[in-house]
């Protein structure tokens, strides 16, 4: 039975009848449906920017003492500042305990020293969220090892299920592939989930300047391609092999990504390449985000960590 005695190892069936989800300004949308799905209450952060840029939230309730949800990205760094700021205040009403969902977790790549002098930068991060948290729930956080910072119970979902439900509702792809041998597990739970081949390009040198990418094994020529990846940042990668793909014959390219990241004009450049959709989950909400990862966030909260 969850108690604030034993908040750290809690039951969630227990706790989904008295939880209130807290609403950070990176995830308003996501944390709104997540309440929604969940039956509970709602509360929006009211945060905003001093003239100097410092972050100032308020949490308009009158208290909060029961289990609270706090959803937040710790991308970019302002939006992991309002986490910790959100941390505090949600405590200071009276908390009975905090699960930190942040579906789209900055610093994970920087999960370890790689030159000496450096900071191990996700263990700074994660050791600071850990100090007000009960349980954190991520969204294919880009190293899942970086959870081991945490004292607290952790669990990271995959965007898997979300993202093949989306495209088997709609129909029109023929293969799922993965950019790269080491994302190929995820297009194989996608291709799986949907009941299409899978498959990874793999990179092929043509000559001493010139390397390509291709499908180890399937043949594209005159199929549906459905590319997915956990983050875009540049476009980079997703452009290149779209390029490549059609020249070798694909009828159609679309690619969905777990994180948007879609730095500079990513997102631009993209829609206006050879891609004919482009398409990612809500875990960093923009124009493209049509894939709710609400669902699973809720079953995991319902189900306990
Ligand atoms: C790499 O490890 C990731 O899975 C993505 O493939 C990568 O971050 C994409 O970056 P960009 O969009 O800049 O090519």
């Amino acid at each position: 039975m969850f108690s604030p005695a034993c908040a750290r190892y809690f039951i969630a069936e227990a706790f989904v009848g008295d939880m209130i989800v807290v609403g950070g300004s990176s995830s308003r949308d996501l944390a709104k449906e997540l309440a929604s799905l969940l039956g509970c209450a709602y509360v929006q952060a009211a945060t905003t920017r001093f003239p100097d840029g410092e972050c100032y939230t308020r949490i308009d309730s009158p208290a909060l003492e029961d289990d609270v949800v706090i959803v937040q990205n710790t991308y970019p760094d302002g939006n992991l500042i309002e986490m910790f700021l959100l941390q505090d205040a949600v405590k200071r009403m009276g908390a009975k305990s905090i699960v930190l969902v942040i579906p789209y977790f900055g610093y994970a790549r920087q999960d370890r020293v790689f030159r000496p002098g450096e900071p191990e930068s996700a263990k700074v991060m994660s050791q600071r969220l850990d100090m007000l948290a009960d349980g954190v729930i991520t969204v294919d956080i880009h190293k899942p090892d970086v959870l081991r910072f945490f004292t607290c119970p952790t669990r990271d979902l995959r965007a898997a299920g979300p993202i093949a439900d989306y495209f088997s509702e709609r129909g029109g792809i023929d293969i799922v592939l993965a950019p790269d041998l080491g994302a190929a597990g995820r297009a194989a739970d996608v291709g799986t989930r949907m009941g299409k081949p899978h498959d990874y390009l793999e990179k092929v040198r043509i000559s001493g300047t010139e390397v390509r990418v291709k499908p180890a094994e399937i043949d594209v020529a005159g199929k549906n391609i459905l590319i997915v990846d956990d983050i875009i940042a540049t476009g980079g990668t997703i452009i290149a092999a779209t390029s490549q793909l059609k020249e070798e014959g694909a009828a159609s390219v679309t690619v969905a990504c777990t994180h948007g990241v879609f730095v500079s004009n990513a997102l631009e450049r993209l829609t206006g390449s050879l891609l004919d959709g482009v398409l990612c989950c809500n875990t960093l909400e923009n124009e493209v985000s049509h894939i709710s990862v609400a669902p699973i966030i809720a079953d995991t909260l319902r189900s306990g960590l």
